[in-house]
């Protein structure tokens, strides 16, 4: 009787590895799936077997794309309960129930079924679900689990994104904590059902995105998503679900929607040609895309600068932090709401709407009934049309309106509550007409600064005839305080005294030094407070002059911006002058990108961002400063790194500004940095914003190469790194420009892009350059980007090979005429 059992037991085992072992899709009671085995989808589209990711020694049951290589995985199912050995079994129970046992026979994960079966079966369809079913059950799609119920970080075509409303049943996105660790990380992906539903997108509890809520076409916060070639996308709600799903147009293509552990959703799809995944499109596209970034009351717009702004009818409610780019605290109302009195309404279109976690809606009001329901009740501080397609349907928030960002196109409209005599007031001025008056403001206030500036002028140049006069005569033994005062009295800023810098830098000992800049060595201190600042000592052999320190330290004053180093101080003491700055404890950008053990610090995100900040600087700079700056020395070494590795520009020794629309000058002493300077300025000493430009354009490519314009060397060619570029662009080789440390990290799309934009930018005419305006909307978009030209890089290059007898990037002076 034993002997007779035992070997039906073997004649069982070996029959079902055999069946196993020949691609089968179904695993049954008697069957299991053992380290090592695997079954495959009926199609052999996706497999399902014991898995280690990245470099874990770790083995997981998972679900996997049979034909990527690299594995890329779907699904994970002991996300949080690894094994540690090949001891892993999966098992179908009689009740039908998979269990996920080890060695020891520890159940280390299980299936949940509400019900039980007679003849349970799993299998792994071609969708890449692992369903169970009940062979005795009529209907094949009545399953008592899938996999599709419980998302890890991947959303596949035909997987519902969302809630079923009555068993409770939440399908979200969670991200794994690295490539090498599946189990559940810090970011979510999902419908939030207070208020009116939206997806979002939460780093724990708090919002990172919002991808809005639905207006009957699409996500409110994700303007760009359409139906396309590849798939379509569709939103259910009634009262038994509540969902988002994809739908493939041709389904032999392969569509992954992953979160990936830095909180990134990404589409990607399945090249076959390259045999790679392509980034089909993302939700989060910019700055304006993180949660609240302007506060409550704050609207985000990407193309101005700053990008905050307040609605119409409020205020910064900290002005101080808010000039600073602290947006955090948000706005306050002018005028407050009286509810007794009556209050109105002003409209905004093109817009996002607002967060709605805090809203009530009914889809069978109108527009009109929702106005007067909206004023009828006192704590309602807004309505919308939930429901463009027909504007039917009504939203009313309640509350603080936060996250409201501007599109340019597919934006929304809403309404806001305000005072009366507010809303009257900006009723009745229309969009265009606004933006005139607009116009008309920057043209007084431009009008207005060239009057004053050519009053400042006149009043220094006859200032400097009466000193010349003063020098002749009996003032020429004038002491060095009168000097000191002299320099003071033009300052509006902090001065600090020798001694507390003394103090702080522990008599400028070499320990404290942190470098050496343009115009002489910058020591780290910390003054009393506690608080850490970089001093920099303009050397007194360096050719910068009184006239060029109180230009820099004037312009450096009049800037505020989140992308421009922040000027604490000087010190003028006789003929020693001391620049007093906030310390940047992550230094400067070229110790990372050119060093091939840090450059890993900075992956292609922290680039990216990188890049736009540095391109927001250089705005503001040229554009929406009081004065316009020309940066003239812009390089990696000028791009300093705050905590959060947010690129700050520094070193505005030779900046020069004018005002007005002068937007191009001539100097006899031309200054910058090889490698880095436009052709015009080099031969001509012309320069333009066109010029900083140029060196942006050279920055952006060295941040995506890794690799510095000057001194560039490759075996195959005698170009430098423009010329580089330029070459591989065209052979359509751009993919071996970027740097080694960031291909794995980066978004191709947007590296190709930002190579394209670089080209532009370092195009031989100032003409063919884009302006930073343009640079910013060009990183930010998704749109055709205009083909570059060839280059400017032979002559530069020339130009370099005189000059490159030593290794340090010296910021040199060509000509100096008087
Ligand atoms: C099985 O899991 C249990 C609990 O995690 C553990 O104590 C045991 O050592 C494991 N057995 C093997 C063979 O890994
Ligand atoms: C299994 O389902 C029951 C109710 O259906 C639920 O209470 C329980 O939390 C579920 N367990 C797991 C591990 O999902
Ligand atoms: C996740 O959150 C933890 C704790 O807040 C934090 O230490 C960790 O750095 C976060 N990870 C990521 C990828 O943000
Ligand atoms: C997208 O396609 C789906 C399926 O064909 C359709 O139901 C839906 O209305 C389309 N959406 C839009 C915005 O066209
Ligand atoms: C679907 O895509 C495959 C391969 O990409 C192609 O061969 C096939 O013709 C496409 N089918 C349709 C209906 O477009
Ligand atoms: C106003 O709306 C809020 C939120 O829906 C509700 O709690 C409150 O009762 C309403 N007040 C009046 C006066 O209708
Ligand atoms: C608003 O602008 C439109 C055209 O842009 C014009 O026809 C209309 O009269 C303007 N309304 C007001 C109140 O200025």
């Amino acid at each position: 009787m034993d002997a007779l059992a035992t070997v039906v037991f073997i004649f069982s085992y070996v029959f079902s590895l055999l069946r196993i072992s020949t691609a089968v899709d179904t695993i049954t009671v008697n069957q299991h799936i053992r380290d090592g085995e695997t079954i495959t989808s009926a199609g052999g589209t996706f497999e399902l077997g014991f898995f280690s990711p990245g470099d874990s020694k770790n083995r997981y049951l998972g679900i996997w794309y049979k034909k990527v290589a690299p594995r890329t995985v779907v699904w994970v199912a002991n996300r949080e309960t690894p094994l540690t050995d090949s001891s892993g079994v999966l098992k179908v129970t009689q009740q039908g129930i998979l269990v996920v046992i080890n060695g020891t026979n520890r159940i280390l994960w299980n299936s949940n079924s509400s019900r039980s079966a007679q003849d349970p079966k799993a299998q792994l369809l071609e969708s890449g679900n692992l369903v169970m079913r009940d062979g005795n059950d009529g209907d094949p799609e009545n399953f008592l689990w899938q996999s599709f119920d419980y998302p890890c970080d991947t959303l596949l075509p035909e997987m519902k994104l969302g809630r079923n409303r009555v068993t409770g049943l939440d399908r979200y996105l969670s991200s794994w904590k690295s490539a090498d660790d599946p189990s559940k990380g810090n970011f979510t992906y999902g419908i939030d059902l207070s208020g009116f539903p939206q997806l979002l997108l939460r780093n724990g509890l708090p919002v990172e995105f919002r991808a809005g809520p639905w207006n009957g076409v699409r996500y409110s916060g994700i303007p760009q998503l359409t139906n396309n070639s590849v798939y379509t996308f569709n939103f259910v709600s009634n009262e038994k679900e509540i969902y988002f799903i994809y739908s493939l147009v041709n389904s032999s293509v392969m569509l992954r929607v992953v979160l990936s552990p830095d909180g990134y959703s990404r589409r990607f799809t399945w090249t076959d040609k390259t045999n790679e995944w392509t980034l089909f499109s993302t939700s989060q596209t910019d700055e304006c895309d993180n949660y609240a970034i302007c506060g409550i009351y704050g609207i985000c717009k990407i193309d101005e600068s700053p990008k905050c702004e307040c609605m119409e009818g409020f205020r910064p409610k900290f002005k101080s932090n808010w000039d600073m780019a602290d947006w955090s605290d948000g706005c306050v109302r002018s005028t407050p709401l009286d509810c007794q009195k009556g209050d109105g309404f002003v409209k905004y279109s093109g817009v996002k709407l607002p967060d709605t976690r805090n809203s009530w809606f009914d889809e069978k009001l109108n527009l009109k009934q929702c106005a007067s329901l909206c004023l009828s009740n006192c704590s309602c501080t807004a309505y919308a049309n939930s429901d463009i397609r027909g504007g039917s349907g009504c939203l009313l928030w309640f509350g603080d309106l936060i996250d409201i960002r501007d599109y340019t196109q597919n934006g929304q409209e809403f309404y806001a509550r305000m005072a009366a005599s507010e809303s009257e007031a900006s009723s009745s001025i229309n969009r265009s007409s606004k933006k005139k008056k607009k116009q008309v403001i920057v043209i007084s206030i431009s009008i207005i600064g060239i009057v004053f500036l050519s009053l400042v002028l006149i009043l220094y140049v006859l200032k400097k005839r009466k000193k010349q006069l003063k020098k002749k005569g009996y003032m020429d033994h004038k002491s060095k305080e009168g000097e000191n005062n002299e320099g003071q009295e033009h300052l509006d800023l902090p001065l600090f005294d020798l001694d507390t810098l003394l103090n702080a830098t522990n008599n400028f000992s070499s320990d404290n030094k942190l470098g050496e800049g343009g115009f002489g060595p910058v020591y780290k201190g910390i003054l009393q407070e506690g608080q850490e600042i970089a001093v920099k000592m303009m050397s007194k052999t360096s050719r910068q002059g009184l006239k060029e320190f109180k230009n820099e330290v004037e312009s450096i004053t009049e800037l505020q911006h989140r992308n421009l180093v922040k000027l604490l101080g000087c010190c003028i003491h006789g003929r020693e002058r001391l620049l007093i700055y906030e310390y940047m404890p992550n230094k400067s950008l070229d110790l990372y990108i050119f060093d091939h053990l840090r450059s890993k610090v900075l992956d292609w995100p922290k680039r990216f961002l990188i890049i736009n900040g540095i391109a927001r600087g250089l705005l503001y700079l040229h554009q929406d400063s009081r004065l316009r700056i020309i940066h003239r020395d812009l390089k990696a070494e000028n791009v300093l790194l705050d905590n959060e590795m947010t690129p700050k520009i520094s070193d505005f020794g030779i900046a020069r500004s004018f005002g007005g629309n002068e937007t191009e000058a001539n100097t006899t002493r031309v200054a910058g940095t090889l490698g880095y300077m436009s052709p015009e300025y080099a031969s001509e000493g012309l320069y333009s914003t066109k010029s900083d430009v140029f060196s942006f354009g050279v920055l952006l490519l060295e941040i995506v190469s890794g690799k510095r314009n000057r001194g560039f060397s490759h075996p195959d060619h005698d170009l430098n790194l423009l010329g580089h570029a330029w070459t591989l662009y065209i052979e359509g080789g751009s993919l071996e420009f970027i740097d080694t440390s960031i291909v794995n990290t980066c978004n191709l799309f947007e590296v190709l892009r930002s190579i394209n934009v670089g080209l532009l930018c370092v195009q031989r005419f100032p003409d063919d350059r884009p302006s930073m305006h343009s640079v910013i909307l060009m990183l930010g978009s998704e749109g055709a980007l205009p083909r570059p030209k060839e280059p400017c890089f032979f002559t530069d290059r020339n130009m370099m090979d005189a000059n490159s007898s030593s290794g340090i990037q010296p910021t040199i002076t060509l000509l100096e005429a008087r």
